[in-house]
């Protein structure tokens, strides 16, 4: 297995799967509930068609992982996922044994279709646990309950050689000591990968229109702070330590996939809505797509692709997001590469007064980290330090 110490970014394919059963009401992600059932075959060779025009901007080139995300994945048929990870074989080196992730909801699996996806080449599950305890699944919109989530748990283990969950935390009422007990249970689940995420209110979502009614108390920012420290201690204690804001795992079971992103290597992104981030004729390019379904499947069958914008990026904008990307990670980013990217150092200055309030700290000689309390308002610290 490689471990966190192989540095090389990567070449990531990930693939959007737009559809849920149903809306939660704190998602903003591109995902959307259909009635009538969904044209799996029409939408698998739309996926093949626009890989191979990825593949024709890209060149040729060796896939680091691959990542089935969505929406809600693992309402495709295990014939829909093998489709789509055969197409991607056909257009470019896929390795043995490289990670191949699919997220899935625990109301949407069956004994059968997560074998089926284990046999199209799936070795990694990322289950959308999110709460530990019915009342708070119910408050948060899901289709399971904590039972459902237990089985989906033991079948996935079962099933596949390596296993995440999320949960979502901070959310109104939770205590302390309610949330260290959850999470200690959580571990106790043996994922060898967690992906912790603390609830935040995003435009457009019933949870917004709740909020800004005043009808949904949110933890004040001490409250969400201490959360987030426990998160930390109770972690690292129980062997899965962060090694980024929000994910957590066992050494050498970090995800290939999202270190892709956060390393600042490249990715295509296929699929309603999927970003993409690859080097094209010596610059970066960024790629996004048509988000409403049909209309992407439409575009795609009349041009071969559902792109709808991207850019270049300039060399300030790409060392921008190196930043942004890399300040998440506990290994920190590397400063040489900064410079390489940006045509210039980061300042010095900025560097020593972000230290001097101890949120930043060096790491060897060319690496600077955030601190633990630097990660509360990173935000902050990225803007301080991009600052012209
Ligand atoms: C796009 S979802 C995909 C996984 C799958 N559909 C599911 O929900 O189980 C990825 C994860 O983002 C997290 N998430 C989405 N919206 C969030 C929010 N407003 N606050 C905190 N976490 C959020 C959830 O933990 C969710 O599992
Ligand atoms: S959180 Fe997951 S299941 Fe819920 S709407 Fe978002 S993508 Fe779909």
């Amino acid at each position: 297995m490689t471990t966190l110490r192989d540095k090389t970014p990567g070449f990531g394919v990930y693939l959007h799967w737009p559809f849920c059963a149903a809306k939660c009401p704190y998602c903003d992600f591109n995902s959307h509930v259909r009635h009538q059932p969904v044209d799996q075959t029409r939408f698998a060779a739309a996926f093949r068609r626009e890989i191979a025009t990825m593949r024709e901007r890209s060149g040729p080139r060796e896939v680091t992982s691959i990542f089935l995300g969505g929406g809600t994945p693992s309402l495709m048929e295990p014939a829909t996922v093998g489709a789509l990870l055969d197409a991607v074989a056909d257009h470019w080196t896929v390795p043995n044994g490289i990670e191949v992730t699919l997220e899935a909801n625990p109301s949407s699996v069956e004994a059968d279709r997560f074998r089926g996806y284990r046999a199209a080449g799936v070795n990694r599950v990322s289950l959308g646990v999110q709460a530990l305890n019915d009342q708070d699944l119910r408050f948060l919109g899901r289709l399971h309950n904590v039972a459902e989530a237990l089985k989906a748990i033991e079948l996935a283990r079962e099933t596949f050689p390596r296993l995440s969950f999320d949960l979502i935390y901070a959310r109104p009422g939770q205590s302390v000591d309610a949330w260290s007990a959850e999470l200690d249970r959580a571990i106790g689940l043996a994922a060898d990968h967690l992906s912790l995420y603390q609830l935040t209110i995003e435009e457009g979502t019933r949870f917004q229109l709740l909020y800004d009614a005043g009808k949904l108390s949110m933890p004040d920012s001490d409250h969400a702070a201490l959360l987030y420290e426990i998160t930390q201690d109770v972690t690292a204690a129980r062997g899965l330590p962060a090694y980024e804001i929000s994910n957590h795992a066992r050494p050498g079971a970090e995800s290939r996939h999202n270190l892709v992103y956060w390393r600042y290597g490249e990715y295509v992104g296929v699929g309603p809505g999927a970003h993409g981030r690859f080097i094209e004729n010596g610059r970066r390019n960024v790629t996004f797509t048509e988000k409403m379904p049909e209309t992407w499947l439409d575009r795609v069958e009349t041009h071969g692709h559902g792109v709808i914008g991207g850019e270049v990026l300039t060399r300030e904008e790409e060392a921008d997001e190196f930043l942004i990307m890399g300040l998440r990670l506990t290994e920190g980013i590397d400063l040489t590469r900064y410079e390489a990217l940006a045509g210039h150092p980061l300042p010095l200055r900025r560097i020593t007064e972000l230290q001097d309030e101890g949120l930043v700290e060096p790491v060897g000689n060319t690496r600077l980290r955030a601190t633990p309390r630097g990660m509360i308002v990173l935000d902050a610290v990225v803007a301080d330090l991009a600052r012209e």
